[in-house]
């Protein structure tokens, strides 16, 4: 599996969200903020949820956000909750797609953007002794930031602009930073494969023969996202979307919309991103009206009767250098 989405952990007032801003604006990544998404979800602010319904509750909407977040397609930047790490099936999910870093603080400094940034659910100013609970919390969960990481960033009287630098670094070096990321899109119809005309498009489910492009992906070290529709607009937001997010390569197979969409055509020149079109049917040896595509015209190349392999085979072409 990729890794290619940066994931920031550490205790709260370790500036994740500033620092984790920073990072999706310079790598124009997509930008996640677990607790703003659990607060969107609950439709309340975290402290109401700590104060309304408890810690366990909050806990479990949390694990139920990670895991949502951490199955996202596009790369992203995610930054979260400092209590995020106590389940490790958080952890465990972010790894899967993403490389982990550990912002390590000194508890003064810790301390001292606590104080700044106002009230938070863990932290009570009015509590005799606040700092003392805090910092046992944190004494509790520095081993366990520790244990998750791929990679502990040493904050103490940094800037963010230079931890920045560092996590960028490390993420160019690991495979993350070279991974190139491809777009599959099945278009019109293309749900119905394996049901539909078998003797034509082969008996294999598209969940199949994503899986199989899944494994060639991995295989040759590229990170791939998949996106079937059935309606022109949504692949074109599909497409507009990719731009958005830096996608490297698409790989397209627009079906009946291949022979017919000039949209299709011209959102995929528009964005300007090597495509390469992929049909499982030898187009040329079947009716007239499909041996033209007005898509082909906009992409580097079209592979078309050799079934499910002509996915692998645009993923291999589109993560050479393009001309
Ligand atoms: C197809 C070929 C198109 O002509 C047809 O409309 C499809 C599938 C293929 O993969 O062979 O839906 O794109």
């Amino acid at each position: 599996m990729p890794k290619n989405n940066i994931v920031l952990i550490g205790f709260m007032g370790s500036g994740k969200t500033t620092l984790g801003k920073m990072l999706a604006d310079k790598k124009s990544m997509a930008w996640i903020d677990t607790d703003a998404e659990i607060e969107e979800r609950a439709g309340m602010t975290i402290p109401h949820i700590f104060a309304e319904y408890g810690e366990s509750y909050f806990r479990r909407l949390e694990a139920y956000i990670i895991s949502d977040v951490s199955e996202r397609a596009l790369p992203a930047v995610i930054a979260t909750g400092g209590g995020a790490v106590l389940n490790r099936a958080n952890m465990d999910a972010l790894a899967r797609k993403g490389r982990i870093y550990y912002l390590d603080w000194p508890w003064e400094e810790l301390c001292q953007h606590i104080r700044e940034s106002g009230p938070r659910p863990l932290w009570d100013f009015d509590a005799p002794d606040p700092e003392a609970r805090i910092q046992s919390l944190l004494v509790q969960r520095a081993p366990l930031y520790r244990r998750a990481c791929d990679q502990v960033i040493d904050c103490a009287g940094r800037t963010p602009d230079a931890i920045a630098g560092e996590i960028l670094e490390d993420y160019g070096r690991a495979e993350g930073g070279h991974m190139k990321t491809i777009a599959v899109i099945h278009g019109v119809n293309l749900n119905f494969i394996g049901i539909r005309e078998t003797s034509v498009y082969g008996s294999q489910t598209l969940a199949e023969i994503n899986r199989g492009i899944e494994r060639h992906a991995e295989e040759i070290g590229c990170a791939v996202v998949f996106f079937q529709s059935n309606s022109e607009g949504e692949i074109i937001d599909f497409i507009q979307k990719c731009w958005q997010e830096r996608v490297d390569g698409i790989v397209i197979n627009p079906g009946a919309h291949t022979h017919t969409s000039y949209a299709i055509r011209d959102a995929l020149a528009g964005v300007s991103i090597p495509a390469v079109e992929v049909h499982l049917s030898n187009i040329h040896k079947r009716e007239a009206f499909r041996r033209r595509s007005v898509v082909a015209p906009v992409c580097v190349g079209q592979i078309c009767g050799l079934g499910p392999l002509g996915y692998c085979l645009a993923l291999n072409a589109l993560t050479k250098d393009m001309p």
